[in-house]
This record gives C-alpha cells, structure tokens and sequence, in this order.
C-alpha cells in the first residue's frame, strides 16, 4: 500500500512516516525542508518540494500513485500567524489546495488532514467535542479551519473521503530516541522549558496569569507524538477500510496548566530553572482539553503513553543527545 506524506521531515510527520515504515507501508516524503530535516525520515524516499510548485508536484503524484494522501506540511505557529496571516492563508490554505486540485486529478480519494485544537477557538463546551462550533480566533486556527471546509465540500461534490484530526497538544519525542521536535526558534512551552533546563535560554516566560483557571495559568491537553501517530494509522487504517469522511480530536481528555508543566519539567529535569510570568501571548485561549470518545469509540484507538511526566522525559532524552 502505498501513502503520500506532506511535511514528512517535520516533527509530527516524521513520527508518522516511522510507524507507517514499521507497518511495511511504501512511504514517499514530500517536504520542502523549510522546517523539517531530511534525517528524520527513516522509512522510504523523500522528494524536496514545495507544494506551492503544482507543476512539479503532478509529476510527483502521477509517478509514485499513492493509495492515500496524509497531509503535515504546514505552519504551525499561533503567534507568527497573528503578525504574518498571509503566510498561513498561503502555506496552510492555498498550498493545500494545490494539493486537493491535483489529487482531483489524478483520482486520489483518500486523504489525512493535520488539523488543530485551534478551529474550536475559546469553546463553550470543555472537554470540547468535534461538534463544538467552530470559532477560530487566531489566524493558524482559521487557515485550518479554511481546508476543512474545503474537504467537507470535496467530500460531498466527489465521493472523496477524508479523516481530519484536531491535534491537542502535542509534545515529546521518539521513545528509542531517533526523531523529535527540532525547531530553530522552537516557541512551544515544553520544548521552550527543557532548553531553559539546558541552558539554551536563560529563563522560561510564562504568558498569562490572569486566566479564568484554578492557577492562573492556561490549561492544555498535552498528547504524546507516539499516540498522535498511531491515530494517524488507525484513520488511515479506517479510510482504506472504507470509513466515510470524519473529524475527530486527538487528545487524552485531560489538561495541565503551564505552572504544572513547568513543575512537571523541573521534575524530570532535577534542574530548577528560571522562570519569569508576564503578560498573555495574542491569540491563547485559556482552556483547550479534547473529549477523546469518537476516536477511541469509532477507531478503537489504544493510546499508551498518557504521563505528562513521561511524555516530558522522551523530549528531554531526545533534546540532551538530539542528532539534528
Ligand atoms: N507558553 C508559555 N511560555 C512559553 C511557551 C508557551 O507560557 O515559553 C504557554 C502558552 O501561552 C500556552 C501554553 O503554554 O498557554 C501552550 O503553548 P504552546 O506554544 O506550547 O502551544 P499552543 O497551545 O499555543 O499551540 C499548540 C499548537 C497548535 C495547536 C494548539 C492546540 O502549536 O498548533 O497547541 O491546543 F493548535
């Protein structure tokens, strides 16, 4: 069986491209290496391309003629799309429906979407399930938001189908230690907090203590990269199986706030690091926590690692002996 990977070099990606390696599917990576590093692709070939170029990206598909579509690239940062939203219109909206155009083309119909926790916006309903309207307030949410519309009508215009999945909070890394996050400016808080415990920065801030929470801080359902991986195969696994189109929430149904985060990191560090509050970061919502049940109901989804603890010990084995 043969998958198409967008953004297979990058963080979430990568992890992905290694399971469906480990399953014996035939992978082929596209990414134009703006973030992601070819190194982490450990299973089958990667093309460097960007999706913007059409031309070249036909000749890519027509060639390898995936069985299904699992789409990563993107970017994914909430702060950068509140200064630079056409960056996220054009690589997160506009790049993905090159993308969808040729595919329509070429008569592949199966397709895996990174979607966000973002869509959902400050949601009325926590745990928020997929019904929960969708309300992004930020312009990464919206980008996203954008493609699933694009698929739900794609999906009822051409018999295409489709599994989008609203990512939580995703963090930690490659139990055996080969793959994980590695960003330049890295900006998301667990990430941030070890390379504080490293010594990368000289303290961790923390954005916001005045929100609506028992601590002050925001609450964030925190999902390890292995188990988001695995809700990855076990869409694909329902598409090829002939599942109909679906949106489901990749979490773990629970929350931390950053002070317990920060505590959590302290922790498995044993290195008490500087940390500084300031003022809320634009765009943050206060509270986003999955409510898992169609995931776990429909797909049968199994996840292992549900320890924030442990989750922040597989990021700091990966950021002390990291290979890129
Ligand atoms: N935070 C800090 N200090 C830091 C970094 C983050 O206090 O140095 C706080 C943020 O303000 C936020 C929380 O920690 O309240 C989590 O922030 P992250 O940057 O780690 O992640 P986000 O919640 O902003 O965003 C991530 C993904 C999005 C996704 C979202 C869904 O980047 O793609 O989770 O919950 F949409």
């Amino acid at each position: 069986m043969k998958i198409l990977i967008t953004g297979g070099a990058g963080y979430i990606g990568s992890h992905v491209v290694k399971q469906l390696g480990e399953k014996g599917y035939d992978v082929l990576t596209i990414d134009n290496l703006s973030t992601g590093h070819k190194e982490a692709v450990l299973y089958g070939r990667l093309e460097v391309l960007d999706l913007s170029n059409k031309e070249k990206l036909k000749e890519v598909i027509k060639s390898f003629s995936p069985d299904a579509v699992m789409h990563f690239a993107a970017s994914i940062e909430v702060a950068e799309s509140v200064k630079n939203p056409l960056k996220y219109y054009r690589n997160n909206t506009a790049n993905t429906l090159n993308l969808l155009e040729v595919l329509q083309e070429f008569g592949i119909d199966k397709f895996i979407f990174s979607s966000t926790a973002a869509v959902y916006g400050e949601p009325e309903n926590v745990p928020v399930k997929e019904t929960e309207p969708l309300n992004p307030i930020n312009p990464y949410g919206k980008s996203k938001v954008f493609v699933e519309k694009i698929l739900e009508d794609m999906s009822n215009a051409y018999g295409f189908r489709y599994v989008s999945l609203r990512y939580f909070n995703v963090a930690g890394a490659d139990p055996q230690g080969r793959i994980g996050q590695s960003y330049k400016n890295a900006t998301h808080l667990i990430t941030r907090a070890l390379k504080t415990a490293k010594g990368e920065y000289k303290k961790l801030y923390i954005f916001g203590t005045d929100y609506p929470t028992p601590d002050g801080t925001a609450i964030r359902d925190y999902i390890h990269i292995e188990d988001l991986a695995n809700a990855h195969i076990v869409a694909l696994e329902y598409l090829l199986n002939s599942g109909e189109s679906s949106v489901f929430n990749c979490g773990y149904g629970h929350g931390y706030s950053v002070r317990e985060v920060v505590e959590a990191a302290k922790k498995v560090t044993g290195i008490d690091f500087p940390v500084e509050e300031t003022d809320r970061r634009p765009g943050d919502p206060a509270i986003l926590v999955a409510d898992n049940s169609k995931l776990v109901n429909n797909l049968n989804w199994k996840p292992k690692y549900d320890d924030i603890e442990y989750i922040i010990k597989t990021a700091w084995n990966w950021e002390l002996n990291k290979k890129f």
